[in-house]
């Protein structure tokens, strides 16, 4: 039997970091940043910041980690969490499924041959689901939501960008029609428009790399927070969220994903991707110009570079 090779010591990982954020500008070149929400395309496309959490909450990162962007899509997890915290699992998963979608992430086809349930609860229709399982529960969701990740990020100013929110709700069209049509199949319980409030509140929290790797960091912790020591999940309940990211959470690029990086992920389209190594660390990468899926080329990148540089990956 081979012995389980020792991890990079901080000094190592510290100097891979800094190679990764120097290579990242090689990649510039390439995709766009998103524009169909128009305050996502004022942004500099040509950054890139890298942070990991080690399990025991200590940070380093490179490049830069320290500007925040729109988180976008990683919201969906910390809804998710919210949710598996506060319902039954059958309350859940009776109204939104667990199957990669192999569609873009705001697709509507689908949802209308499956009769108004979403594949997973990471496409658009999914979180909709999950922001109205929220919205019919709790009185200030949105707010909730903020608070859970503040005390998650051991941030306490984290906040929502509320001209993204706005822009969001100015060119909601695509998300209005998903919500709506969840609706006529029965399937919304809360009023759509203030489901559709929560869900961009949500993806218009303004984050850095460091905010978001301390964030997840329960997930690679066996469900604790190591900021402050609290549960927020379950052994179980974090293998699972874990299985659903490395199955899900980069919509119909997952497999892709996982052949190149093999982690557990969530990318959005301001272009951060979070990545989980199970037990040991979480890794925030950030650069705004995306591929055609809507995720992070740098960034993707990135986390293949890190991967190949670490001695230990779930996968082998
Ligand atoms: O609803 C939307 O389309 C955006 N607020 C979020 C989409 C997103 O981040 C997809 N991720 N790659």
């Amino acid at each position: 039997m081979i012995d389980a090779p020792a991890p990079l010591r901080p000094e190592e990982l510290q100097t891979l970091l800094d190679q990764l954020a120097r290579d990242a500008p090689r990649c510039f070149g390439e995709g766009r940043v998103a524009s169909y929400i128009p305050a996502l395309a004022e942004v500099d496309p040509d950054q890139f910041g890298i942070a990991v959490c080690h399990a025991d909450g200590q940070v380093q990162c490179a490049g830069d980690a320290q500007t925040r962007f729109s988180i976008q899509s990683i919201s969906k997890v910390h809804a998710l969490v919210m949710a598996m915290q506060r319902l039954a699992p059958e309350d859940i998963w009776s109204r939104v499924g667990r199957e990669p979608s192999g569609q873009a992430f705001n697709s509507i086809v689908q949802l209308e041959v499956e009769n108004g349930t979403p594949r997973n609860p990471f496409i658009n229709a999914g979180a909709l689901m999950v922001s109205d399982m929220l919205a019919s529960r709790l009185v200030m969701p949105q707010h909730t939501l903020r608070e859970q990740v503040r005390r998650l990020a051991a941030t306490p100013t984290i906040d929502f960008d509320e001209r993204v929110a706005r822009s969001e709700m100015d060119h909601k069209a695509r998300n209005a029609a998903l919500a709506y049509l969840m609706q006529a199949y029965g399937n919304i319980q809360s009023d759509v428009e203030l489901v559709l409030d929560t869900y961009f509140h949500n993806c218009a929290l303004a984050m850095n790399c460091i905010e978001l790797a301390k964030s997840f960091a329960f997930l690679a912790n066996r469900g604790i927070n190591p900021h402050d020591g609290t549960h927020v999940f379950s052994e179980v309940q974090t293998r699972q969220m874990n299985a659903l990211l490395l199955t899900c959470g980069l919509y119909d690029a997952a497999g892709d994903f996982a052949w190149r990086v093999g982690l557990p992920g969530k990318s959005g389209v301001g272009g951060g991707i979070v990545a989980i190594l199970p037990r040991r660390m979480s890794i925030c990468v950030w650069s705004p110009r995306l591929d055609s899926y809507g995720n992070s080329i740098a960034g993707r990148h990135a986390l293949e570079g890190l991967v190949s540089g670490l001695r230990f990956t779930p996968m082998g």
